[in-house]
């Protein structure tokens, strides 16, 4: 499982209309997410132009078909400024699914949750990449991409978590109106929906910010709240029923 599938799963589960991706690169994800807006948000996009192609012959397609038409749009800026200044009517309306992947920091990766909260739709989903790093080198605590692969730290092959993964039990023990675990594929899936009186984790925040690699190995589950990948099936059942019942209404 991946984080397209799970995205996606999220998206047709809860028949989702407004897509977020917070950092998007080359859309690997982004492009291949159906959804009826999407929106994208990244300081450096770097779709190739065969991409940028492909993906205006899919929307001109889309044009004549209204059951896949899909609105793209695209914000070349940092994340904090994104929420800061837009007046978009879609986040208006409330985002249903948000991808959290753009820098890889504690702080940044918290800001762009923050943030999401508070345009995020009743029984919105937030997706975290990143929150499980396997070797110290890829929880590096760097300030960016580069000044990680520069610092060479031991074990290094070219792919980086950084500390995003403090984000979880940091929202874990501060925010009891939270539900909030870590799938176990794809560098750490963490799940993030609101949910009064969330089982709680107590770690002050001044220990999870002196945390290291060490600590999260020896807890990986506990400080994580880690679920094997099958979970996410029980999970989106759940959530087809939440959803279900919050239409009902
Ligand atoms: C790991 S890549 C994203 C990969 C993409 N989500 C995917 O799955 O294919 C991280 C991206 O975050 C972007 N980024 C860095 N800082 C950012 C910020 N403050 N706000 C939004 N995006 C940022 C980088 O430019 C980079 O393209």
């Amino acid at each position: 499982m991946d984080k397209i599938s799970v995205i996606q799963g999220l998206i047709d589960a809860k028949k989702a209309r407004v897509y977020l991706e917070i950092g998007v690169a080359s859309g690997d994800c982004f492009l291949k997410i159906t959804a009826a807006n999407k929106i994208a948000v990244d300081p450096e996009f770097t779709i190739p132009f065969r991409r940028k192609v492909k993906r205006h012959m899919k929307r001109l397609r889309s044009v004549f078909n209204a059951k896949s038409r899909m609105n793209e749009y695209y914000y070349r800026m940092r994340s904090d400024n994104f929420f800061a200044g837009q007046n978009l009517p879609l986040l208006k309306e409330g985002l249903d699914v948000v991808f959290v992947d753009g820098l890889h920091t504690h702080e940044q990766s918290l800001s762009d949750v923050k943030n999401s909260l508070t345009r995020l739709s009743p029984g919105g989903v937030i997706v975290v990449h990143d929150c499980n790093p396997t070797t110290s080198a890829a929880a590096f605590p760097a300030a960016s991409y580069e000044e990680a692969r520069e610092s060479k730290p031991e074990g290094w092959r070219g792919e980086w978590s950084g500390n995003v993964w403090k984000t979880i039990p940091y929202l874990r023990s501060t925010r009891r109106d939270l539900d909030i675990f870590v799938l176990d594929c794809d560098c750490g899936l963490g799940i993030i929906t609101k949910r009064e009186n969330a089982p709680a984790l107590n770690c002050k925040a001044e220990a999870i910010k002196l945390m290291g690699y060490k600590e999260l190995e020896n807890e990986r589950e506990y400080l994580l709240n880690l679920k094997p990948e099958n979970f996410f099936h029980k999970f989106l059942g759940e959530l087809k029923k939440r959803s279900s019942g919050e239409k009902a209404k």
